[in-house]
């Protein structure tokens, strides 16, 4: 069993461990970690909706302490992801139009060309340069400086974990720097390539001229949501398919592996816990959270909640109706949900074909997960 249900985010199997938390109380006080723990789905989708009580991020720290100050903390800082009211209003809507615009049939084909040139490395690390590369290009980055971009990103991503060390923090601050730079040079061309996703925000933010800074960063937060995220996909999805031989035929259709990607965003999702902050007393679920406490949301075990989903330990490519809370709900839910999908599918494409790994001698050799409070994401031996 898991020593706490952050710890579970990482742990070889957390299922049974999340499904007794499920027969505890809806919101149940975890006095190690000291938060609360929403474990059930009913009451995941209630914390999730209390946005006026329950905010992203704590009152008294918006911005990381850490990162304070640098370039990493005025990315951050900016981040519809980590903000409520204003801030998060002022860009969400743009962003959010511009990802349902999206064609994800030529996503999909531009998503197989990426991955098809990314550099051999590693499986662990190809399964995020892959998605990372694509939104890359999506945006609008020349081929040849996808690479470069896709280091930064892993770099800069290391601003968002409280695990990270102090030199991890000075190349996310380096990075974000970077990344900043290219995003405002790329936006302030010559109008951005006619089609892709920078264009689209850009229309869809037509009053925000010129450029702010705040919309910058949140181009760069479009690379930081998919990066780990979609990297857990991948590989998680690969997971199954060692697991499961019965399901690998399937992979020969785009809409078989459509479908497997789907499966493992409920089953084994790469996204296992989010938080809120109480900026004032709520009740939920017939408890009383008191203003400054924080509330654990585990997004995985209400994905395998029995009210939620039928047999949800059993992995259905085909289900009537899935249910899904590891892209959250109400005001934050995921954006890209769909475009994570889409590209979860072709890189698994691409992997398959390119790499052709063993699925059963890798199955022996076995995976542990990345440190993380939140991220499951494999490191494949
Ligand atoms: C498998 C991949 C992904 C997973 C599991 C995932 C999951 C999530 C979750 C759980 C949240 C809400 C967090 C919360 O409420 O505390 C979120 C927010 C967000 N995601 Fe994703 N995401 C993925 C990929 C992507 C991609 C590819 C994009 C866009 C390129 C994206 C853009 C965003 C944005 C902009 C937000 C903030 C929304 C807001 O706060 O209003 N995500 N994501």
């Amino acid at each position: 069993m898991p020593a706490d249900p952050v710890a579970a985010a990482t742990h070889a199997d957390p299922y049974p461990y999340y499904a007794a938390l499920r027969d505890g109380p809806p919101l149940a006080w975890d006095e190690k970690l000291r938060l609360w723990v929403a474990s059930r789905a009913d009451a995941v989708e209630q914390v999730l909706q209390a946005h006026g009580a329950l905010r992203v991020r704590p009152a008294a720290e918006p911005v990381p302490r850490a990162i304070v100050g640098s370039p990493a903390g005025e990315v951050f800082g900016h981040l519809v992801r980590m903000n409520d009211g204003a801030a998060h209003e002022a860009h969400r809507p743009a962003l959010q139009r511009a990802l349902a615009g999206l064609d994800l049939n030529a996503v999909h084909a531009s998503a197989l060309q990426v991955a098809q040139r990314v550099q051999q490395q590693p499986l662990s690390d190809t399964l995020f340069s892959m998605p990372v590369q694509s939104v890359a290009h999506l945006l609008g980055f020349a081929d040849d400086a996808l690479p470069q971009v896709d280091r930064w990103m892993r770099d800069f991503v290391a601003c968002l974990s409280p695990l990270s060390t102090p030199e991890q923090l000075r190349h996310a601050s380096t990075a974000a720097g970077e990344l900043m730079a290219r995003f405002e040079v790329l936006a302030a061309g010559n109008a951005p390539r006619h089609g892709t996703l920078l264009a689209a925000v850009l229309a869809e933010s037509a009053g925000d001229a010129p450029l702010s800074r705040s919309l910058l960063a949140n181009l760069a937060g479009l690379l930081s949501q998919t990066c780990d995220a979609t990297a857990g996909l991948v590989g998680n999805s690969l997971i199954a398919l060692m697991r499961e031989p019965s399901l690998r035929p399937s992979t020969r259709t785009r809409d078989g592996l459509q479908a497997i990607v789907e499966e493992t965003a409920r089953h084994d999702p790469s996204v296992h816990n989010t938080r809120r902050f109480a900026a004032e007393a709520v009740t939920i679920a017939g408890t009383t959270v008191a203003a400054g406490d924080t509330v654990l949301v585990l997004l995985a075990s209400a994905n395998r909640d029995p009210a939620f989903n039928p047999e949800p330990d059993r992995f259905m490519p085909v289900r009537a109706r899935r249910r899904m809370l590891g892209f959250g709900h109400g005001m934050h839910a995921c954006p890209g949900q769909a475009l994570a999908c889409t590209l979860a599918a072709a890189s698994l494409h691409t992997l398959m074909l390119q790499r052709a790994p063993d699925l059963d001698a890798q199955r022996l050799r076995g995976w542990s997960y990345r440190p993380s409070v939140n991220g499951r994401i494999p490191v494949f031996h």
